[in-house]
């Protein structure tokens, strides 16, 4: 009876901290209307330097970069204070649109489309854009992409530009990823044959990885970056003051110079690549080791609160299943079947996308991933603790109820322990694979082992090493957790 108590202690402690920490960690999107007007808020896609990546020396993420230097000045100049966030590039139209930032900077060219549903300052860069291929391939212009597969940035103009060429060119296959330095890992390991990309950060890259080579394509029209707006915002004006006297006085380019002269990227590589084979060299992650590692606090809070969640709302709905009240039932199997019935991935998409909009709520990114896999995990839970509440022999519910204990109460003190007990190693599997799974708040910009990996990636023009270091350690945490699991089924067995 004490131990179960301090079991509904613990699960409730778990509970509570966790979601507290949680709320309070939201650092992800938030409308800005909910903001004092004395900070404007910029959102843009740090996968692009020298314009903005992370800089993540000393273990801490921070982005940086030229885009990121013009907006501080801007910012100081108007007299605001500047807070920054972060998307993949597809997705900052989309947070203007939906009002959660007050502007963006992100190397963003100015285009008819885009300016149907934002506004643009000035142009205050130029940019060309540069076909980036292995060393010796020699790919200058459109027409020597004939037949080739051919990646760019999903959403951006070098997308638009590749299809154009596509159009002119024939056999040409495009592949539209996410991040720059994914673009760029497809041309290393030969599954593209060339990518489209602006001057300056094909600059970079090609510093980074001595087997690539960029060249600049020839074309009429230079295009240029711009800060983006929400539509009619009273922003654009002041901004465009600024930034012209910044052009006039030098400041701008004194930021160029700053940022895209030398080989800005804080991470020039000193090392070359090994010729052929395997060229895996972890030295260059060495520094950015702390960092990744950051993000295991995070990954285990996360799936166990998760699974606490999970548990709770797996058991009610398991209950609602068993209890014989025909409505109750069927809303639990309706519910279970839609969650078991989608993808998770999807699921997260809506639940973070969504509840702003339905309910006006600003749910930050890791809210919604607690959420999601509560909701997710639950359903899934609630068979695994009804076929456990199922499997409890018949004869004990029924001597219970002979002796005049109530339902409940017989639920709880003598069905649900030995069901618990039965599913323990249906919900360490349960666990293992939520702690798997949580990778994917990754993708709405919760900052766990696999983004910071991914960061670290962006920032250092690589991307395998990275990645196989964070499979590491999900690796090692599964196999802990597997074995603590061992022990304590062990250990129940033993004081049976
Ligand atoms: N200039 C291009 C565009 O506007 C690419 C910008 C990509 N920016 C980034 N932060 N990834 O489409």
């Amino acid at each position: 009876m004490k131990k179960k108590k301090a079991w509904l202690l613990t699960i409730l402690v778990v509970a509570v901290v966790g979601i507290s920490i949680i709320t309070g960690h939201s650092n992800s999107l938030k409308a800005v209307s909910s903001l004092g007007k004395d900070t404007l808020t910029m959102i843009t896609s740090p996968d692009y330097p020298p314009y903005e990546f992370y800089d993540t020396k000393g273990g801490d993420r921070q982005i940086v970069g030229f885009d990121i230097d013009i907006a501080k000045t801007l910012a100081e100049k108007l007299g605001f204070k500047l807070q920054i966030m972060e998307s993949d590039f597809n997705g900052l139209i989309p947070a203007l649109q939906a009002n959660r930032a007050d502007f963006v900077m992100a190397g963003m060219t100015p285009t008819p489309e885009r300016q149907k549903n934002i506004d643009f300052s000035i142009i205050y860069y130029e940019a060309k854009d540069t076909i980036v291929a292995p060393k010796g391939s020699n790919l200058k212009q459109p027409q020597d992409l004939l037949g080739k597969k051919l990646g760019v940035q999903l959403g951006t103009i070098q997308e638009q530009n590749a299809r154009k060429i596509s159009q002119k060119v024939a056999g040409i296959q495009l592949k539209q990823l996410n991040k720059v330095p994914e673009v760029v890992q497809e041309i290393k390991s030969g599954r593209i044959d060339a990518a489209i990309v602006e001057d300056t950060v094909a600059k970079g890259f090609a510093q980074a990885n001595p087997d690539l080579e960029f060249n600049t394509i020839p074309s009429e029209e230079a295009s240029g970056s711009a800060i983006a707006f929400p539509k009619g915002s009273s922003f654009v004006e002041p901004f465009n003051k600024v930034l012209q006297q910044m052009k006039d006085d030098g400041t701008l380019a004194k930021l160029v110079t700053k940022w895209f002269s030398q080989n800005t990227a804080a991470n020039s590589v000193s090392s070359t690549p090994a010729k052929g084979g395997l060229n895996l060299d972890f030295t260059r992650i060495l520094p950015d080791i702390p960092f990744i590692l950051r993000g295991i606090p995070l990954t285990l809070l996360f799936t166990l609160l998760s699974v606490t969640l999970g548990l709770i709302w797996g058991t009610i709905l398991s209950l609602l299943k068993i209890l014989g009240i025909k409505p109750l039932t069927w809303v639990a199997n309706a519910y279970t079947s839609v969650f078991r019935g989608t993808p998770l991935l999807l699921q997260l998409a809506l639940v973070y996308y969504a509840t702003p909009q339905l309910t006006g709520y600003d749910i930050s990114a890791l809210e919604a991933g607690v959420l999601t896999f509560t909701l997710n995990s639950g359903a899934y839970m609630s068979e695994t603790i009804r076929g456990g509440i199922q499997a409890v022999d018949k004869g004990q519910s029924e001597a219970a109820m002979s002796m005049g204990v109530p339902y409940w109460l017989m639920m709880w003190d003598v069905i649900l322990p030995q069901a618990l007990k039965n599913i323990l190693p249906a919900l360490v599997n349960e666990t293992i694979g939520l702690l798997k799974d949580s990778a994917l708040v990754s993708t709405i910009g919760v900052v766990e082992i696999l983004r910071s990996a991914q960061i670290v990636g962006a920032n250092k023009y690589i991307y395998f090493e990275p990645l196989l270091f964070a499979g590491l350690i999900y690796y090692v945490l599964v196999m802990g957790m597997t074995l603590g699991a061992s022990a304590l089924e062990k250990r129940l067995r033993e004081s049976e």
